[in-house]
């Protein structure tokens, strides 16, 4: 019975499938769904994303997934894509039954045998190149522009040297710069998100790069001695404001430099830290401030 589930949904709201696949791209080790042969799950579980592109994505391949017969629980709390679940898949050619429990709506479905048009709600979710001549995917991290942080970090950027690493990589809009300089030797790029690490392998085409899909908080642990950390951290974990993760990218990005190492750092102004940085760093400098976004240089 080849079952699959997308996340972690809550046990009181859907049930996850006993020995289900797990289809989470921020889940390393995951199965990407697309490579899922058609008709060949039995049961799918899913939490979908809030993203309305990704999401209907998400849900084309599951059906596409779904052997005729096979059954469909879609669950999305009601503020993040909840409310448009029933319509997605009533679009995608599904009969849905629609339940409320724990602030989500849950959508099940069997899959009908006929032949649905899934074709384009999974083209509109699939990787493509940007005008900016950048892969890049609904779903991750800014997906259609620089975000304005990254921007003003790029504006102050020095032209770096030595090893150093991009906690948090994205599709590799700071790496880009960072190897620009040939003075750089190595650069590690880190992301939890697989679709944004298979994109920056696309946009970052070089030999001094080594890509890692996993979560910063572990895979920090395995570097040492580096002379730069650059970083755009997140501040979001399961779709709610998390301050302490960008912390804790904080604190790994000191653990990950040699003493004298710089770590270059970009964020929203509202988030607090300056604490951190002073506790992990021996001299934190502010290099810019504008447009909402602050930019700090600090030296272990
Ligand atoms: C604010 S974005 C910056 C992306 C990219 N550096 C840029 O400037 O466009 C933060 C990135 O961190 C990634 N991320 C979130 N949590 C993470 C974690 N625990 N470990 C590694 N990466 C993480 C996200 O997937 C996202 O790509």
């Amino acid at each position: 019975m080849p079952s699959a589930v997308y996340g972690n949904p809550p046990p009181d709201v859907i049930e996850t499938p006993k020995g289900a696949a797990q289809l989470s791209p921020l889940i390393p080790g995951s199965t990407d769904i697309s490579r899922l042969a058609d008709a060949s799950q039995d049961e799918i579980a899913l939490l979908v994303p809030g993203g309305a592109i990704e999401a209907r994505h998400l849900l084309a391949h599951a059906l596409r997934v779904l052997r005729p017969g096979g059954e469909l629980a879609a669950a999305a709390p009601k503020d993040r894509g909840g409310l448009r679940l029933k319509k997605t898949l009533v679009g995608l050619g599904c009969e849905v039954m629609e339940t409320s429990r724990r602030h989500h709506r849950i959508c099940e479905v069997e899959r009908p045998a006929a032949a649905l048009d899934l074709a384009g709600a999974i083209a509109e979710g699939a990787p493509r190149i940007l005008p900016s001549g950048l892969w890049s995917q609904p779903g991750v991290f800014s997906w259609d522009r620089l975000d304005p942080g990254s921007d003003l970090l790029l504006q102050h950027l020095p032209t770096l040297s030595g090893a150093g690493a991009d906690f948090g990589c994205g599709i590799g809009w700071l790496a880009r710069a960072v190897l620009s300089s040939p003075a750089v030797s190595a650069l590690t790029l880190i992301d939890l998100d697989r679709r944004a690490v298979e994109c920056a392998e696309h946009n970052v085409v070089d030999p001094r790069a080594r890509f890692v899909w996993a979560d910063v908080r572990n895979a920090a642990k395995d570097l040492a001695g580096l002379d730069f950390v650059v970083m755009n951290p997140p501040f979001h974990d399961g779709g709610q404001e998390d301050r302490r993760l960008g912390q804790a990218f904080i604190r790994a990005a000191a653990d990950s430099l040699k003493t004298g190492g710089r770590l270059w750092l970009t964020a929203n102004r509202h988030l607090p830290y300056e604490a951190v940085l002073a506790e992990a760093f021996k001299a934190v400098t502010p290099v810019a401030d504008g447009g909402g976004y602050k930019i700090y240089e600090a030296r272990k």
